[in-house]
């Protein structure tokens, strides 16, 4: 039931799959579906910045993987016509490093950083006089010889990207002027993506079958297409190529897709929940050492999209599954959510 083949973090592709990811990734905000509030914003701002000829605002793009975060940023610096370099918070090492990024850009281009929850404090720092005046410290020389020079830089937009917002401090979270939270998506918007896809892989794919796929992929862009390469395998060899329900079915259930497309940690929570907590209700540091996860990442990451499908529901005493839970995982002994206990008086 747990699924091993569906992959939501990007850390764990393999070099095909992010080849596969750059080929089918939508470059134009026309072709970006989905997230209809934030693209809304997007274009009013990306066009008064465009209009001013100003770099735009700093961007924080969070939420979890897979829906969209790196392809928005490269969207973004491509309509706004300059370039993007990008990195990511662990490379970053030294002030040094960043000073080398930041003098490189020229005027109003984006400075991508992914995993900008993960920057060294140090090198946080420097970031601030960067994001707000557009100037950076920089030390030369070292011992007794050793002093600081300022150095302008050309105006720039940062855009950083992070599933785990809630470790960003607050004096980086201030200095963001846009920040916006990726959504999962819905069933039609996902339909429509992996439509999309298969458009470009030049694969055929009926409607209902890329319905089907869609309603399996946990709300996320990445799984959805990654289903979708899984199941053009089984209909190149055994479909003469056509993604039609029939196949899709056989191939989804071959894969042991789950049918709400859960993974294996969203399984593990549940079952865990169920199994050593008789349903909770229990606190989500307990879980998180008993499926060995980081709280943090159950709570920012796995738990968002437990509750919007309402598998896990929040309670003033912790978290307890509901009997959609116990149903999808065929366990018996669900005694009733203790929100309903305590309505009956229970
Ligand atoms: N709205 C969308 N429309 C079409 N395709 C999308 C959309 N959002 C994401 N995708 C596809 O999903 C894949 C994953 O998206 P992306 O790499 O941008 O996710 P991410 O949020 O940056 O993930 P991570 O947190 O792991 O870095 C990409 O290949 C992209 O093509
Ligand atoms: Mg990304």
């Amino acid at each position: 039931m747990a699924n091993p083949n569906l992959q939501t973090d990007k850390n764990v592709l393999t070099p095909a799959e992010k080849e596969f990811e750059n080929t089918i990734r939508p470059t134009e905000i026309n072709d970006f579906s989905g997230q209809p509030a934030l693209i809304e914003n997007l274009r009013i701002f990306i066009k008064a910045a465009k209009i001013r000829g100003e770099a735009l605002d700093h961007v924080l793009f969070h939420g979890p993987p897979g829906l969209g975060k790196t392809t928005l940023s490269r969207i973004v610096a491509n309509e706004l016509g300059v370039n993007i370099r990008e990195t990511s918070g662990p490379v970053i090492e030294k002030p040094g490093d960043l000073a080398g990024l930041l003098t490189n850009l020229e005027k109003n281009d984006v400075l991508f950083i992914d995993e900008i929850h993960r920057l060294s404090t140090v090198v946080e720092e420097y970031l601030y006089a960067a994001m707000e005046d557009y100037k950076i410290d920089i030390m030369i020389d070292s011992g007794p010889n050793a002093r600081s020079i300022q150095l302008t830089l050309q105006p720039f937009t940062l855009i950083g990207a992070t599933t785990r917002s809630g470790l960003l401090t607050a004096p980086l979270l201030s200095r963001f002027g846009i920040k916006s939270r990726l959504q999962y998506y819905n069933a039609e918007t996902l339909q429509k993506i992996v439509i999309r896809s298969a458009g470009i892989l030049q694969t055929n794919i009926t409607a209902e079958a890329a319905m089907e796929i869609a309603g399996r992929s946990r709300g996320t862009p990445r799984i959805a297409n990654g289903l979708l390469r899984r199941v053009r395998d089984f209909a190149q060899v055994l479909n003469d190529g056509q993604i039609d329900i029939g196949i899709t079915q056989h191939a989804l259930r071959a894969l042991n897709v789950d049918e709400y497309g859960l993974d294996e940690m969203d399984n593990r929570i549940l079952s865990t929940i169920i199994e050593k907590f008789k349903g909770g209700p229990v606190g989500i540091t307990t879980i998180a050492t008993a499926v060995g996860e980081e709280p943090g990442t159950l709570e920012e990451v796995y738990e968002p999209f437990l509750i919007q499908e309402g598998f896990i529901q929040r309670t003033p005493r912790g978290r307890e599954v509901t009997y959609k839970a116990y149903e999808h995982l065929k366990k018996d002994g669900y005694k009733g959510g203790s929100q309903q206990n305590m309505l009956f008086g229970a």
